[in-house]
């Protein structure tokens, strides 16, 4: 190691909600190192558009129709345990938000609520119109300026975490290696506990809202520290997505659509309802295929979200983000139907954790979108992400207080055979390594999209195996490692896709699609072990 080591009480990875409210708990119990990759802490959460559902106050019948909606858009695969926790302690980490300075939009005294789809009323705050996440991220990163017990680092990429087996098959998490991205060096860091909030892995496929930063990094670290994984096959395909040939998939937030948007074919005509009863708010994996299926008739890559029937006064001031950016590409949302097409957007399954975000290794815990406890079943219902990242960030910060005084920061435990095994060297062909990465978001787009098959599923195998050498001693640089993890993660995706041979929620097979009726739904599992013959990769 070039660089000296560095001791901290608890190591949080990822500046999103989530790892922040992780941290702000922790600091009551020991210093708290935040490690972000990246110069500027970029996270999904900061363009988190449509807003945070929860009750307001504890009124047991807000609480408990917060719930049914939950439970009903998870098809019968919710954990019901950590459904209640998150519904039930929304209003409190709302309050909270309040208390350091959330601004959520009001009229007059009281919020102004939207509602998204499978929602069964107005239950979902937002701020600056459409910048929610951005607002709570910032507040969120003032009340950690100013405690002492928190030091965060930017450029700081982590990518590997350093477990131990005091005892053989019980690994401990103690600590991670890092790269400096400024000085292009690795760094050890030990600490009494891990917690990981590294967001999703958008970044597979060729569509996404999701952020550059979301290449599985998480998800990758935690299957090759032996963590257990769990509903990897059940991935959100936001359905509406800015579908033009030189931009980004933009989110555009279904509060669009629950503020009266109407979704129009290449004929311009309405079809949704055509699909499901309650038209353009129908469940989000209903609104994908229903767009898929109407793009496949007209032989076009889009249909269209149309507002301009609403009061453009409204729309513009509703949409500030939203509409500005359509501008930017060219279109003007208030007097034209806006391109849209369905884009890979959050990541249901994750790392299996418990109601305190403890994962099956000790010292290492999971939060946010990279944590899998279950709330979200097999399709989460709009705007729940946020507030299940408060709630079990504030659990996962609760929690350090007994790993604070029953656990120490060892660096002298063993470390497990595997770690640590990159090239010393830099990169020499990172042209290389970004048509990798074009492969990857391709196949994965390709064959395990909104609709997926048998055959489509191998397909995606087969196309995987050219890169299962780049997973081995990847050279020291962010792009190879980013590389590395997001094979990784495809494969996780890959093989729990093939497992599930029937339809359920956001995981729809066209060989299979009903669901299995033989038993209710069960929840999936995969790690290194179960990954199987087809990408059997010695980490
Ligand atoms: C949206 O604004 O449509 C996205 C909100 C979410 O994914 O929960």
């Amino acid at each position: 190691m070039p660089s000296a080591d560095i001791h901290t009480d608890f190591l949080i990875i990822g500046g999103g909600i989530a790892g922040l409210r992780a941290a702000i708990g922790a600091s009551r119990f020991g210093q708290v190192t935040i490690l972000n990759k990246g110069l500027k802490g970029e996270s999904s959460s900061k363009f988190a558009q449509g807003g945070i559902a929860s009750a307001l106050d504890e009124a047991p019948s807000e609480i408990q129709s917060h719930f049914e909606d939950t439970i009903i858009a998870g098809k019968g695969l919710c954990r019901e345990a950590a459904v209640k926790v998150m519904v039930s302690e929304g209003p409190l980490r709302i309050q909270e938000l309040l208390e350091w300075g959330v601004s959520f939009d009001k009229v007059g005294d009281d919020f102004l609520l939207t509602r998204e789809g499978a929602h069964s009323k107005n239950r979902i705050l937002r701020a600056r119109g459409d910048a929610t996440g951005n607002e709570i991220v910032k507040t969120l990163q003032r009340a950690i300026a100013s405690n002492k017990n928190i030091l965060t680092l930017n450029g700081h990429f982590t990518v590997q975490l350093l477990t131990a087996y005091p005892e053989p098959s019980r690994p401990i998490c103690h600590g991670v290696v890092v790269l400096d991205e400024e000085k292009n060096i690795l760094r050890r860091f030990f600490s009494k506990a891990v917690i990981l909030a590294t967001g999703g892995v958008g970044q597979i496929f060729q569509r996404t809202t999701n952020p550059p930063v979301a290449t599985g990094d998480g998800i990758a670290m935690a299957l090759k520290a032996g963590a257990e994984l769990e509903d990897m096959e059940f991935y959100q395909f936001h359905p509406t997505a800015l579908a033009l040939p030189d931009a980004p998939s933009f989110l555009l937030s279904e509060a669009i659509r629950g503020e009266g948007g109407r979704l129009r074919n290449a004929e311009g005509k309405r079809f949704m309802d055509r699909y499901h009863p309650d038209a353009e708010l129908a469940p989000r994996d209903l609104v994908s295929r229903a767009i898929l299926g109407e793009i496949r008739q007209s032989n076009t890559d889009h249909v269209f979200l149309d507002v301009t029937h609403l009061n453009p006064h409204f729309v513009r001031e509703r949409f500030p983000m939203i509409y500005a950016t359509c501008l930017r590409y060219g279109i003007d949302m208030v007097s034209e139907k806006v391109p849209v097409a369905p884009s890979a957007h959050y990541m249901m399954g994750g790392i299996k954790t418990d109601l305190n975000g403890q994962t099956n290794v000790s010292g290492l815990f999971a939060v946010g979108e990279v944590a899998s406890t279950g709330v979200h079943g097999a399709n989460r219902l709009a705007s729940n992400s946020l507030l299940e990242g408060l709630v079990f960030g504030a659990r996962v910060g609760d929690a350090l207080e007994k790993v604070s005084s029953s656990q120490s920061s060892s660096a002298d435990l063993p470390l497990a055979d595997s770690q640590t095994v990159f090239e010393q060297e830099t990169l020499k062909w990172p042209e290389a390594y970004h048509a990798i990465q074009k492969s990857i978001k391709v196949f994965m787009w390709q064959n395990l999209g909104v609709i997926r098959n048998e055959q489509s599923i191998r397909r995606a195998i087969d196309a995987w195996q050219p890169w299962r050498d780049i997973l081995k001693n990847p050279p020291l640089s962010r792009l190879a490692i980013e590389t590395g993890n997001m094979l990784a993660a495809s494969a996780v995706l890959i093989e729990s896709a093939l497992n599930r041979r029937e339809s359920l929620g956001a995981h729809f097979r066209e060989d299979f699609p009903d669901r299995n009726k033989d038993y209710p739904p069960q929840h999936s599992r995969m790690n290194q072990v179960l990954l199987g013959d087809h990408f059997s990769i010695n980490f």
